[in-house]
């Protein structure tokens, strides 16, 4: 067999797998031999640029192309649904239903809500084409690239089966509990903000520029709704079954019923039962199963009128406020909390709620002893939602006011202009903000001290070993300790990493890794950035006044002062590198490279800034403005086939190098 041949049958096969795998939950093979096949495949696709296709098993784990999203018109609008949260207007909806219909039998088929987010997928001779975000409706981004990686989605249909040539299969996004719970352990742990519910991760990680990013995170979907000319049937329900049999992922709790009744029942067991789902869902959705009634029925401006959706009340239940404590993260932002008399709320005993700002607070009204109902909805964490009875009769008792000091290091707390929340800036004197500067130092876009993690950060601190981020350098580590020789040596490499990371490492409020490249390449040392004054800082493209402003506070201080002394005592660097200085030409000045594959003898990083020093510009994805391709091994195939199309030149390491060698030179 030639290896084009064993390329078709290998994606085929890897298709046929995974939808074993993802849809039916029941795999043929073992993870080592999918594995297996998948490699193959891809070292195949390596040699063969030319049978590149974008829906092959191998484009499931993404690329690192930046995505820019594309805003494309629906062909079909699409409609949301008319909301209720109350039995009364579902008997409404079936009464009107009934009317319209002028008393002839129908059928309802009752679905489960998930609460994701809502996409549009199109396949063309059985491959997907394409894959739309709601949007407003109208049109939506288009997210091709990262909904390939969501393994339930079929990216290829078999060959044999039933479906029309062109179709649209609509349906939801959504992230599952495990894998929801699996990033959000992971965010806490490099204290990064949590996602409040699997919605927002779910549409926080669809919307990624980095398809990658999507692949690792889990991502599932349901289908729900087939569209198009030639869809199998009349029936929405067996529409939805032939869906299934074409290898989509269609929910497996729908029913069909014929009465009001029949609605209730299932209203009623999944109200319940959905706790045991693996993925969040927030309501029932009722459709008209007869695709000729759902078109006698026909919309209203917004939304149509054989549908309707039942959204189950977030769980609450009531109990006594006893007290309200204040919160300092590790950035200063302060958050009202609520203590409580426990009580049982959607199955776990609750005791603490979010008031979340100043301005719920007030609006709460609240005093010690208040009757107050929390509420569980999509958000993970309770909140309280109103009162029922107060604790007080009389009316000019003040409710419980927001604080104006930090309750931590008791220093007056800001409100900055547009924001809810209120901030401790003491970054120097507050623990918590200590803490999370320290951590901030040491994270991997700092100074990249990867052996210490927050929880030894944390211990040392608490322990008085450290109290800032140089304390770190002097702590007394033993390099027979197996951790400890690692932390040491992370802290010995971290002397050499640049000084505009250095700059941003010390953390200068507003000063991110933009900021700090620009002022370190501008300014060249650390002494002349903390002399400069606000007027040369101004001077400075992408430096603004709340930047420069900061600076200059910052370097006010005498305590950030000693600090950045002391970090120049243990050896940081201080000033940009003389390799730096020296190695900078104009030997790539108005070129765009893009970067892409591994390479052997720089990091991509590395060759990132190099492409910077001789004068050229580091692009994400290749377009007809794109000068040349930097390419290391493996270089993806998507890449390639889009470099070649366009006739970009492709320029491997040692090129690239004597490229701007010679550069030196001129
Ligand atoms: S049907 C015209 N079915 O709920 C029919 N929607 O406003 C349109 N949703 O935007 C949608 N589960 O994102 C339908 N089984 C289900 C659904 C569902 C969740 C979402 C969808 C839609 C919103 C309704």
């Amino acid at each position: 067999m030639d290896e084009t041949t064993r390329i078709l049958q290998l994606r085929e096969e890897l298709h046929r797998h995974n939808h074993r795998y993802y849809v039916e939950n029941a795999p043929t093979i073992s993870d080592q031999e999918f594995d297996f096949l998948m490699h193959e495949l891809q070292e195949l696709e390596a040699r063969h640029p030319e049978i590149f296709d974008p829906n092959s098993p191998t484009m499931r784990v993404g690329s690192d192309l930046n995505n820019e999203f594309e805003t494309v018109v629906h062909t079909r609008p699409m409609l949301s649904l008319g909301n209720t949260y109350n039995r009364e207007e579902v008997a409404d909806f079936w009464q009107r239903v009934s009317d319209g219909l002028m008393g002839a039998p129908f059928q309802v088929c009752c679905e489960l809500k998930f609460d994701g987010l809502s996409i549009s997928l199109h396949y063309e001779e059985g491959r997907l084409a394409r894959a739309v975000t709601r949007g407003d409706g109208v049109q939506g981004d288009d997210v091709t690239a990262n909904v390939r990686t969501i393994r339930s989605i079929p990216l290829q249909l078999p060959l044999d089966a039933d479906y029309p040539r062109e179709f649209e299969i609509r349906g939801e996004v959504l992230m599952p509990w495990s894998s929801f719970d699996r990033l959000n352990a992971e965010r806490e742990k490099s204290d990064e903000p949590l996602f409040a519910n699997p919605r927002n991760a779910a549409s926080g990680t669809l919307k990624s520029k980095n398809s990658s990013t999507v692949a690792r995170r889990g991502l599932d979907a349901y289908l729900y709704y087939l569209l198009g000319d030639g869809i199998p049937g009349d029936g929405h329900y067996q529409n939805l079954e032939a869906a299934a049999r074409w290898g989509f992922q269609v929910s497996k709790n729908m029913r069909l019923v014929d009465s009001l009744e029949g609605v209730f029942a299932y209203i009623d067991y999944w109200d319940k039962e959905r706790r045991n789902l693996p993925v969040a869902t927030d309501g029932v959705v009722l459709k008209v199963n007869s695709l000729a009634q759902q078109k006698s029925l026909g919309m209203t401006a917004k939304s149509p009128r054989w549908a309707i959706a039942y959204k189950f009340q977030a769980e609450q239940a009531e109990t006594t406020l006893r007290q309200v404590v204040f919160q300092v993260g590790r950035t200063g932002a302060v958050t009202p909390v609520a203590n409580m008399d426990p009580v049982q709320l959607a199955g776990t005993q609750v005791r603490r709620a979010t008031l979340h700002n100043a301005d719920v607070m007030a609006s709460l009204g609240l005093h010690i002893g208040d009757r107050v109902l929390v509420e569980k909805g999509g958000e993970i964490i309770p909140k309280i939602v109103g009162k029922t009875t107060s604790a007080t009769t009389d009316d000019s008792e003040p409710a419980l006011p927001f604080i104006e000091y930090c309750p931590v290091c008791g220093s007056r707390l800001v409100r900055y202009e547009g924001e809810a929340a209120h901030y401790c800036t003491n970054d120097t004197g507050c623990p918590p903000l200590i803490l999370g500067r320290i951590e901030h130092f040491i994270s991997r876009k700092a100074m990249n001290i990867n052996s210490l993690g927050p929880e030894t950060v944390d211990d040392y601190y608490r322990r008085g070993l450290i109290h800032d981020a140089a304390d770190l350098y002097s702590l007394n580590l033993s390099p027979k300790e197996r951790s400890e020789e690692k932390i040491l040596q992370s802290l010995e490499e971290s002397k050499k990493v640049p000084f505009e990371r250095v700059l941003y490492a010390i953390g200068i409020r507003f000063v991110g890794e933009i900021a700090a490249k620009t002022l370190a390449r501008y300014y060249g040392s650390m002494d002349r950035v903390a002399e400069a004054s606000l007027d040369s800082m101004l001077q400075i493209n992408g430096i603004g006044e709340v930047i420069a402003g900061s600076v200059i506070q910052y370097f006010s201080n005498p305590v950030n002062k000693a600090f950045v002394e002391r970090l120049r005592g243990y050896g940081l660097q201080m000033e940009i590198g003389e390799q730096q200085r020296q190695a900078q030409s104009d030997r790539l000045a108005g070129q765009s490279v893009v970067i892409s594959g591994v390479f052997q003898h720089h990091s991509r990083d590395e060759y990132k800034s190099l492409i910077e020093q001789h004068g050229g510009k580091n692009v994400g994805s290749i377009s007809a403005k794109t000068s040349f391709v930097l390419a290391g091994e493996n270089m993806g195939p998507a890449k390639l086939e889009k470099a070649s199309k366009l006739g970009i030149r492709i320029v491997n390491e040692d090129e690239f190098l004597s490229l701007i060698a010679d550069g030196e030179k001129s």
